[in-house]
């Protein structure tokens, strides 16, 4: 589905509430195209596969860090914040891909890392370098330790990555200070109560907002600031991603984070065609995330309560009025995501129980042995009619877009996840997900580097990726990729969808039914029967077969003129 050029311009300055309900695509850039042959993805990949982005529909895209790194939790170890990682290419690279993809009508969001830089930051090798109470240590949260000794870390604050969030490192040749990272040991937290720490982001921002950069995707965006004293957690342990059922929790999404938005939402402001920020804010509750939204501070924030919820239209239907509702308090557009780079590809959630919690991570799934990928599929094709659907913007995972799984086998050897490490080889982490795209081909690297590459990808593809490459998918009617690109070309086609109204439809058990405007209606059948559609209405698109006669499947979805 290509568009004239007209209609390019149009939806490029379509007004500065574009973001309100844009599809943006995020580009795991190790993982999306390699450039060069050394295995890893890169910008030249990118600047190379733009066709695949313009031909998919989406709206924008926002790219993981790409700054230099020693990637020891893929480049959201960031070592300087104004400039490219060589691995993925130069500065001039970066602009000319801004400038690509900006004459395609696509907007380009850049992920900022402000909880924690690099420890092969210049900051933190100075505060090394420097002595205990000194200011280029007050970037950073050193303190003593506790015990006789000061064997004992300062606090019981645990990494979300495993282990204490405490690492301690020498004085003067002896044992001395500690500092503090809620993520791996070469991410040190930075101390937002330092007024250098705050004027340097916003410099950072203006940095690359001067270079066109349409806006950022705020990594952590609930833990830059930490409870005076440094305070005990005390009994409630664990501490990972997902939300933490505590209202004063001494690090997790503090009041104090607010007024450093504000802040940030004034340097957005400050440029003629205003730049965006979303926030990837885990937190307890739907009311909670919309505190981020209030009207001067972030513009949006990814919905991680949708992705949390089962597929359980009782629940789905519980979790969609819950976020309506509260981003409506503040006036902000909702966002909705079924995958991102740190959870499992929602085809390998979807296929079997969840067990546990929310679901996203491994152990809180049923073994692999019990995947049924076709029923993940198959719901996966449901879930996205449902996700486009509905009021507001929507994120895309690379590889989304092809029913990519979660690789569940990969070596133990070739794992690089700090999540693995970290666990003591209990938590085999991310990399599933982070595995390099499939695109022509019947081997790998399926187009991912091009043949003759010197090096294989970064992680390994599994064989049967040759399936679901673009080229195998391309001009197939049935496939993933065509039911995506349908629903993006209808998305923006169609006055009803994006922005706007939304009302629930009376249905029968098990099953969701809204429409979005007059003349459109959207059903999702998690029922384990068939259901009759509507009398009269027409089906525009549906997520399967079996649909066009009247009837909608078991883990089907339709978009209906009614
Ligand atoms: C969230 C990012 O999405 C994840 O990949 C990263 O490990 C942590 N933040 C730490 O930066
Ligand atoms: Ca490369």
């Amino acid at each position: 589905m290509r568009m004239g050029t007209a209609e390019v311009a149009t939806r490029r300055t379509g007004g500065s509430t574009w973001w309100r309900d844009a599809v943006v695509y995020q580009l795991y850039i190790r993982s999306f195209a390699d450039g060069n042959g050394d295995g890893i993805g890169d910008i030249a990949g990118i600047r190379a596969r733009l066709g695949h982005l313009r031909d998919l529909g989406v709206d924008a895209v926002w790219i993981n860090p790409w700054y230099p790194s020693p990637m020891t939790d893929g480049g959201y170890d960031v070592a300087d914040y104004r400039a490219v990682e060589p691995v993925f290419g130069t500065a001039e690279e970066a602009g000319a891909l801004v400038d690509e993809a900006h004459a395609l009508g696509l907007r380009v969001i850049l992920d900022i890392v402000p909880n924690h830089s690099s420890d092969q930051h210049n900051w933190f090798r100075q505060a090394l370098a420097a002595a205990p109470g000194s200011p280029e240590r007050a970037l950073y949260h050193f303190r003593p330790g506790r015990g006789p000794g000061g064997e004992e870390p300062p606090n019981d604050w645990r990494s979300v990555f495993g282990g204490s969030a405490w690492t301690r490192v020498t004085d003067g040749g002896e044992p001395g200070e500690w500092y503090l990272h809620l993520f791996d040991a070469t991410q040190p937290d930075l101390n937002w109560a330092d007024p250098r720490v705050q004027a340097e982001f916003e410099s950072i921002l203006r940095f690359w907002f001067d270079r066109g950069v349409d806006g950022f995707r705020i990594d952590v965006a609930h833990g830059l600031v930490k409870s005076d004293g440094l305070p005990d957690l005390g009994g409630d342990g664990e501490n990972m991603l997902a939300p933490v059922e505590r209202t004063d929790h001494p690090h997790w999404d503090r009041d104090g984070v607010h007024e450093i938005y504000r802040g940030w939402r004034r340097v957005g402001d400050s440029y003629p065609d205003p730049r965006v920020f979303v926030a990837e804010a885990w937190v307890d509750s739907p009311e909670r995330l919309a505190r981020y939204l209030r009207p001067d501070e972030l513009h949006t924030a990814f919905n991680f309560d949708f992705l949390r919820t089962p597929w359980d239209a009782e629940a789905l239907r519980k979790a969609i009025d819950h976020s309506l509702a509260t981003v409506a308090e503040v006036g902000a557009p909702p966002t909705w995501v079924l995958s991102n780079h740190d959870v499992v590809r929602h085809v390998s959630r979807l296929g079997r129980p969840v067990t546990n919690g929310a679901g996203h991570s491994l152990s809180d799934l049923a073994p692999a042995t019990t995947l049924d990928r076709e029923l993940g599929r198959r719901r996966a094709r449901a879930a996205a009619l449902l996700m486009f659907a509905l009021p507001g913007g929507a994120y895309v995972y690379q590889g989304d877009e092809l029913g990519l799984w979660e690789v569940e086998d990969l070596p133990d050897e070739v794992l690089q996840d700090p999540t693995w490490k970290r666990s003591g080889n209990t938590d085999r982490g991310r990399d599933g997900c982070r595995v390099p795209l499939p695109w022509s081909g019947t081997a790998p690297p399926f187009g991912f580097s091009q043949d003759g590459a010197r090096s294989t990808p970064w992680l390994p593809q599994p064989a049967d990726f040759a399936s679901v490459t673009v080229e195998a998918q391309e001009d197939d009617p049935a496939s993933m990729l065509s039911l995506y690109r349908a629903a993006l070309a209808l998305r923006h086609e169609h006055p009803a969808l994006g922005d706007g109204e939304f009302t629930w439809l009376p249905s029968g058990p098990g099953v969701l039914a809204f429409s979005r405007g007059s003349g459109f209606a959207c059903v999702v059948n998690l029922s384990d029967s068939p259901v009759p559609l509507p009398a009269g209405a027409t089906v525009l698109l549906g997520s399967g077969p079996g649909i066009a006669d009247g009837a909608l499947p078991p883990d089907a979805a339709a978009w209906l003129a009614v």
